[in-house]
């Protein structure tokens, strides 16, 4: 039996005694329910021998979650309130699991660049709702999935969140990381109602971040391989029939995302989120020094120009460290203190771009080739 069988059993093995712990439980049968518990765990433990690095380490942390739930379970006695990770597998079984997020105060125009995606963003979401008769009348489609892929620190999440705020929509927004090791096993049915819940909303946004390690290739692991289908099952259910839902991913490792998932009808637009150009490096210089006390030896040309390569992310570390030897200085003489030319120039000794030229290398074959 290869691993990958040999982890499907696995899991329906740990399926079965989870749900038969569950039911001790409630059914208030304590010697049973901790040793369902402890059986299951076990069986997490030889599933994480056969897992990837990631999934392992999920599947040791559950492991030892229901270990302490049944060593915390009085087998005279068993509570009547459920242990923390019950309260967690109920939302598995649908109800309230999925609360929107706070739309964040995050707008347009505070970002960098990335004309593109506040176009198709206007298209898809933002321009319906203002215009509903206008795209009635030329049948334009509406909602739809997109897809943000770059370098990390080059504003996708923040772009999301923008998105998010400046349509007004109910914000879901998941890890991909966080399905999976929440809900090692569960993600499936996770997902399926992440889409439930937010079709029905008159306006929703499903953000999901980290999407290559919710749906990677498949044929490496069952779990995944099961996660995919499921998702591209939900993409495929709501595509044309939920014009308010849009589905938002972002990704550094678009590379890593199942090919099904990026064929048309599904994320049908791919965006690529690059480093700021030179324009985009000026707009977040100035952001970082609007109102604050600048000498007039600091030409924003100059750090606009040194700092090619780096990233939104590397740009706000860069001007925060700038800002730290005269913060110092002010509170030390208590007086504001210019930050200088030199402040900075040590500051781009000390960050140095976090993405290398052979990665947006990677970046650029991808999105010539593969968007
Ligand atoms: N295009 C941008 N415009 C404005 N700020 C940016 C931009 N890109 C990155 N940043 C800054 O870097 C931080 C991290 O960006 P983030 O959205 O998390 O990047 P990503 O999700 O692409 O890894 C942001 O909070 C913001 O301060
Ligand atoms: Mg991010």
């Amino acid at each position: 039996m290869d691993d990958g069988m040999q982890l499907s059993v696995l899991n329906d093995t740990f399926g079965m005694y989870y749900a038969a712990a569950q039911k001790a439980l409630r059914e208030k049968r304590g010697a049973q329910a901790r040793r369902n518990y402890l059986l299951a765990a076990e069986t997490l433990l030889k599933m994480a021998k056969l897992s990837s690095p990631q999934l392992k380490k999920a599947r040791l942390e559950r492991a030892k979650r229901l270990t302490e739930i049944a060593e915390g379970i009085d087998a005279a006695a068993p509570r009547f309130s459920a242990p923390s990770e019950e309260k967690e597998s109920e939302r598995e079984e649908g109800e309230a699991q999925w609360k929107a997020a706070a739309v964040p105060n995050v707008h347009f125009s505070d970002i960098a660049g990335l004309e593109d995606v506040k176009r198709a963003v206007t298209m898809r979401m933002i321009h319906p709702v203002k215009y509903p008769e206008k795209y009635a009348a030329y049948k334009k489609k509406t909602g739809g999935g997109l897809l943000l892929y770059g370098p990390p620190g080059t504003g996708k999440t923040m772009i999301a969140r923008a998105i998010a705020c400046e349509v007004g929509a109910v914000f879901y927004a998941v890890k991909g990381s966080d399905i999976v090791s929440k809900w090692v096993g569960e993600s499936e049915r996770n997902i399926s109602s992440l889409f439930e819940t937010a079709k029905q909303q008159k306006l929703a946004i499903i953000f999901i971040d980290e999407m290559d390690s919710l749906i990677g290739s498949r044929g490496e692991d069952v779990h995944n391989d099961r996660r995919v289908n499921e998702f591209l099952q939900q993409i495929d259910g709501f595509a044309g029939s939920c014009p308010n839902l849009l589905l938002l991913g972002a990704t550094n490792r678009p590379w890593d995302i199942d090919s099904a998932a990026l064929r048309s009808g599904r994320f049908s637009q791919r965006i690529y989120v690059p480093l700021p150009d030179a324009p985009a490096r000026k707009f977040l210089f100035e952001k970082a020094i609007e109102g604050v006390p600048l000498a007039s030896d600091v030409n924003v040309e100059e750090l606009v120009s040194r700092s090619e390569g780096y990233s939104g992310a590397d740009i706000a570390e860069l001007c925060d460290r700038a800002k730290e030897g005269p913060l110092l200085e002010s509170i030390r003489t208590d007086a504001l203190v210019d930050i200088r030319r030199e402040d900075f120039l040590r500051a781009f000794e000390e960050v140095k771009p976090t993405v290398s030229a052979a990665e947006v290398k990677m970046f650029e074959r991808y999105a010539e080739n593969g968007a």
